[in-house]
């Protein structure tokens, strides 16, 4: 009697306990991250790109960049659109730079167009209404206790300098100029700004420019006017790379004494799982890897490109003299890492054939996809090819830090796109993201656990601040943490943009 009562006692108070802790399991997970996981001098912010929110694109002077001429090329964008107006945040910056503020961010990410630097190149005068404006921006976001992040070049290049030497494939003359527009930043804005990225995913615009020929200035062999996607890539990554350290030894010998800032490079990054465990879809695996950040990380740090890209292509990788090889010497300060996805690959050396056309990784014979027997490897979201797998942040950190001896690293990009086919256009079901607030929860997750296991890591910037020109995809995606009405210029904050902001708030809560 007593022991069927004790055990009786013994279930309730075991049904007790798992109905506790079934109540603080929610909240376990809603706290499952927090600003207090990651160091306070950690950087936290948003990011922007010159041309996906500037608009403005005749005003000031400012020239005619790549971007501008290949957007009204009829069919190049998915709904007609181009960044002529955008976000017009030219106009709008103090507005942009109160949102930043309301949310708590101690950092912005943006970069520079250098069409309205230098409208011309070297071959013209520094615009001084475009260094104003640059000015007007780093000094507002300063009164606000926000660090400007800055990048020389995402994706764009004034038009007359792709007209005169054909851009990337321009060798020497292209340095130059980048050189210079490097050279006449520093001295305009590098009293102010302490971080300094050379180039936005060089691999993507480089294997889209010249390989596919997807974005300016739209070179391929198969289906493009001109071109060669065999060679013309590997001529380009060649002369950013150039372009890169010549950037950065001038930063290195006659500003950084004085100035104190970082300068880097920022690159997306994808991982990849292999499609089975067959032995020849692990290579793919790590072909795909190589060829896409060592591309250019290789040789900025170690002075050539990876042995699994040189084994593969041979002479089709240029090779750097000795007096290249001094310049590429000055390396970098930190690696700016854009994620969003992990995708499979699999083998298509050994079995030929495999890689349906248009899925082949850059020239890897390693072909990519999402889905694994028709199961995603992750929930998608309206960007094809981003899936949501929190593991991949973490993984991918790893790799660089381990293939790179643990140099600092900024998680420089990182989001989730809503929108696509069929997609809602009221803007209530745009401002309820909450599929948004889980991806963002777990990458943090896995972003702070990969720090507390000792990597490098000083920053996070959420991809973006608010909706915006999205490349090929016009305004039909919306990355924003605020919703913008392209009718009316107006922004208003998504649940995102709230959590993100108790989130930086949580740091206060807890100490
Ligand atoms: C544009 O350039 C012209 C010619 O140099 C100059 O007179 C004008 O003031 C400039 N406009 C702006 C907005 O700076």
């Amino acid at each position: 009697m007593a022991g069927r009562a004790r055990a009786r006692r013994f279930v309730l108070a075991g049904a007790l306990m798992i109905a506790w802790l079934l109540c603080l399991l929610p909240r376990a997970t809603a706290a499952a991250v927090r600003r207090s996981d990651f160091p306070p001098s950690f950087l936290f912010g948003t990011a922007t790109s010159s041309y996906q929110i500037e608009g403005a694109y005749l005003e000031g002077n400012k020239s005619l960049s790549n971007w501008d001429v290949f957007s009204h090329v009829p069919g190049r964008i998915e709904d007609g659109s181009t960044g002529d107006v955008a976000d017009d945040h030219y106009h709008r910056y103090e507005d942009d730079i109160e949102l930043m503020h309301s949310l708590g961010t101690n950092a912005y990410r943006f970069s520079i167009s250098w069409a309205r630097i230098l409208p011309r190149g070297r071959f013209g005068e520094v615009n001084p209404a475009g260094i104003a404006f640059y000015n007007r921006l780093i000094d507002s976001l300063l009164l606000k206790g926000i660090e400007p992040f800055v990048t020389l070049s995402h994706y764009d290049i004034p038009q007359e300098l792709e007209d005169r030497y054909g851009a990337w494939l321009g060798g020497a003359e292209a340095r130059r100029d980048f050189g210079h527009l490097a050279d006449v930043c520093f001295a305009a804005f590098g009293d102010r700004v302490r971080h300094w990225a050379t180039f936005n995913e060089p691999n993507v615009a480089v294997t889209r420019g010249y390989m596919l020929g997807t974005y300016p200035p739209g070179r391929c062999s198969r289906s493009c006017a001109r071109g060669n996607s065999d060679a013309e890539p590997y001529v380009a990554a060649h002369n950013v790379v150039l372009a890169h350290a010549a950037a950065v030894q001038i930063y290195k010998t006659k500003y950084q004494s004085k100035q104190k800032g970082l300068i880097g490079i920022v690159m997306s990054t994808v991982w990849f799982v292999p499609l089975t465990d067959a032995p020849a879809d692990r290579l793919a695996t790590e072909r795909a890897l190589a060829f896409d950040v060592p591309w250019f990380l290789d040789p900025i740090i170690y002075g050539d490109y990876p042995p699994e890209m040189r084994r593969l292509l041979g002479s089709r990788l240029p090779t750097f003299s000795p007096e290249e090889r001094r310049t590429l010497g000055y390396g970098l300060d930190f690696i700016g890492i854009n994620h969003y996805t992990t995708l499979y690959a699999r083998d298509c050396m050994i079995s030929p054939g495999y890689c349906p056309s248009g899925q082949e990784f850059h020239q890897s014979l390693a072909a990519y996809t999402g889905e694994r027997d028709g199961i995603p490897i992750g929930p998608p979201t309206a960007m094809p090819t981003f899936y949501v797998v929190p593991d991949g942040i973490e993984k991918m950190v790893t790799y660089i830090m381990n293939r790179y001896s643990n140099l600092p690293m900024f998680i420089t990009e990182n989001g989730y796109a809503q929108g696509g086919d069929g997609y809602t256009t009221r803007a209530e079901d745009w401002l309820d993201d909450q599929g948004r607030i889980q991806y963002l929860e777990g990458y943090l997750a896995k972003l702070a656990k990969v720090i507390s296991d000792g990597a490098d890591v000083r920053g996070y910037f959420i991809w973006y601040l608010i909706d915006n020109f999205e490349w090929l995809y016009g305004y039909t995606l919306r990355f924003g943490l605020h919703y913008v009405d392209y009718q009316t210029q107006e922004r208003k904050p998504k649940s995102l943009a709230l959590w993100y902001k108790r989130f930086l708030q949580s740091s206060l809560e807890a100490q």
